[in-house]
């Protein structure tokens, strides 16, 4: 029964988007109204939500409120209704059900369909199918009769209909290795994404025999969760029309987690470029453009990191010279820049080690510190084994925890009292029960702990993903995913390493501080917080 209603379900509503693309085809004025708050003519939208209250542009566009997909949003208690078209047009079923609807929370079966005249009267006017009018949430717009068209024509290309990546058995998954990537942090997270997958699928079979009595969930059919490695090669040019090549061959809902190495940005332009939703990838430089929509990130990697040391240098050593050493090629060069970019009105100076330099290369340029300095520590666990016995005496020192292994760091003792280390998680003394979970899951399923925070983080991504589908009934559209993780990732009370996630419109990373730390003791894994959790 469930099986065969979900076919004729999705035989109905593949119609209805072929209808809509063809309308829509080469239209983009629809989508500027829609998305930018911008009209044929170049001018701002105008919209009324009573006496005083006129708004203009993106603050009124619709995205802002019915959000990309056109699905609607529940924030609190006000619910934000679908007006992607098939929610505006398609007539009610003899029984007032509309079991032929994808499932969203602010969808209206108590009225009328909408006719292109009652649609543009709701838009102009804001009286609603019925007649009656709607609330004053909903702004009145001035639109002339060529926008409105344009603007009904993208509203029916909105419905959700056929996704890619989404068949009647599977949801589709793609994770992206680039050849850049730590070999380490590689293996770590296919090994958890792989086991996540097979455990979901385990699990998910045993609940659904459930779900098919219950009248809401009737369209709620059994999925398993397929994974497809995409590990690109060769130069960073070629990655984008790799991945093309992959999604085209092996058509995937979204991607999840994954590693890259110094270049992720064709990765999250490629994304961006197919609207396929990239949930948190293991990057230590994400790409930094809160306009984007696709890609969501934990945090901002090393740039986060030498914002907190930024900070910490403006407070405490005003006017000290700074040296910053770090890798050609590396991701330490990025976060370099970051730094002298946030404290301009310093003297500092780049020690930059050439790919192939080893210890003695490290120790001249260290040598080059005098007493009174500050140095920037942008270096791997392999150089930080390599740093000498002892620190130069009387040398401020700050270390990038991301790069330096945190608080397994083999960092000399000696360095270990006057070192601060920037550290963009929880402190581990306050996350440790919460580790305890992804811990005692890697050990119960035998998963070698090779790059633990990365696979933490992916067992994190996996969970949001998963909390999110199982939510999301079957209305898998790609805009919505994104959204619905945006709006529901701060409900999370558990988040792993992250004392907080916050995502919304025009904010791609989820957790925004960090702390400054040093080693309590010459060896173990145990470290003091230098003051508070700060958002810089
Ligand atoms: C500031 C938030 C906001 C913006 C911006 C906004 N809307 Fe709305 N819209 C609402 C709310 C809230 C409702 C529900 C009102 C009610 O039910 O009384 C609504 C209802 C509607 C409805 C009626 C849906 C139904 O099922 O009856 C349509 C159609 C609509 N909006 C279209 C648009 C379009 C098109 C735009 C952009 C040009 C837009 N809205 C911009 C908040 C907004």
């Amino acid at each position: 029964m469930t099986h065969l209603l979900t076919v004729r379900r999705s035989i109905c509503i593949t119609l209805l988007w072929l209808t809509g693309i063809a309308s829509a085809w080469g239209d983009s004025v629809g989508e500027r109204i829609y998305r930018e708050g911008i009209v044929s003519s170049g001018a701002a939208l105008q919209g009324d939500r009573g006496p005083g209250m006129h708004l203009t542009g993106a603050t009124v566009a619709c995205v802002a409120c019915h959000r990309r997909s056109g699905l609607g949003m529940m924030e609190g208690a006000s619910t934000i209704p679908p007006i992607a078209g098939i929610y505006l047009f398609n007539p009610r079923s003899r029984n007032g059900d509309d079991q032929n609807l994808p499932f969203v929370e602010g969808m209206r079966a108590d009225r009328d369909p909408y006719t292109v005249e009652t649609l543009a009267r709701a838009i102009r006017d804001g009286i609603g199918a019925n007649g009656k009018p709607l609330s004053m949430l909903m702004p009145r717009f001035r639109l002339d009769d060529g926008d409105m068209a344009a603007l009904i024509d993208y509203l029916r290309t909105l419905s959700p209909g056929s996704v890619p990546g989404v068949d009647p058995t599977a949801l589709h998954f793609a994770t992206i290795i680039t050849p850049d990537a730590d070999p380490q942090t590689r293996r770590g997270v296919l090994a958890v994404l792989n086991e996540f997958f097979a455990d979901k699928n385990h699990f998910t079979r045993a609940q659904s025999e459930h779900l098919h009595s219950a009248h809401r969930m009737m369209f709620k059919a059994y999925r398993r969760w397929a994974l497809h490695a995409w590990e690109l090669h060769g130069a960073a040019e070629t990655w984008e029309a790799q991945l093309q090549a992959k999604l085209a061959a092996e058509p995937v809902f979204a991607v999840i987690s994954g590693a890259g190495g110094h270049n992720w940005a064709p990765v999250h332009r490629f994304c961006e470029n197919a609207g396929l939703p990239c949930l948190f990838p293991n990057v230590d430089l994400p790409v930094v453009s809160e306009h984007d929509f696709d890609s969501l990130y934990f945090s901002r990697g090393v740039l986060l990191e030498a914002d907190l040391i930024a900070n910490a240098l403006t407070l405490h050593t005003p006017a000290n010279r700074i040296l910053q050493f770090y890798r050609e090629g590396d991701v330490g060069a990025d976060a370099a820049a970051r730094l002298a970019s946030r404290l301009t009105h310093r003297t500092l100076i780049s020690e930059v080690l050439k790919p192939e330099a080893g210890a003695r290369e490290l120790a001249t340029a260290l040598s080059h510190l005098r007493s009174g300095d500050v140095a920037v520590l942008w270096l791997r666990s392999a150089d930080v084994s390599h740093l000498a016995a002892v620190p130069p005496a009387d040398v401020s020192i700050y270390l990038s925890g991301r790069m330096a292994g945190l608080e397994f760091s083999p960092l000399p003792p000696a360095w270990r009292s006057v070192t601060q280390m920037s550290y963009p998680y929880d402190l581990p003394s306050r996350s440790r029960v919460q580790l305890d979970y992804p811990l005692g899951w890697f050990r119960i399923r035998k998963i070698p702990i090779v790059a633990r925070q990365a696979q933490i983080d992916t067992f994190l991504a996996c969970q949001i993903l998963s909390d999110t589908t199982n939510h999301m009934a079957d209305t898998f559209v790609r805009d919505y995913l994104v959204e619905r993780i945006e709006r529901d990732v701060d409900h999370r009370i558990i988040n792993a390493a992250y004392p907080r996630l916050a995502l919304a419109q025009e904010q791609r990373f989820a957790s925004k501080g960090g702390y400054l730390v040093h080693f309590a003791n010459s060896s173990g894994p145990q470290l003091l917080a230098d003051g508070q959790w700060t958002v810089p």
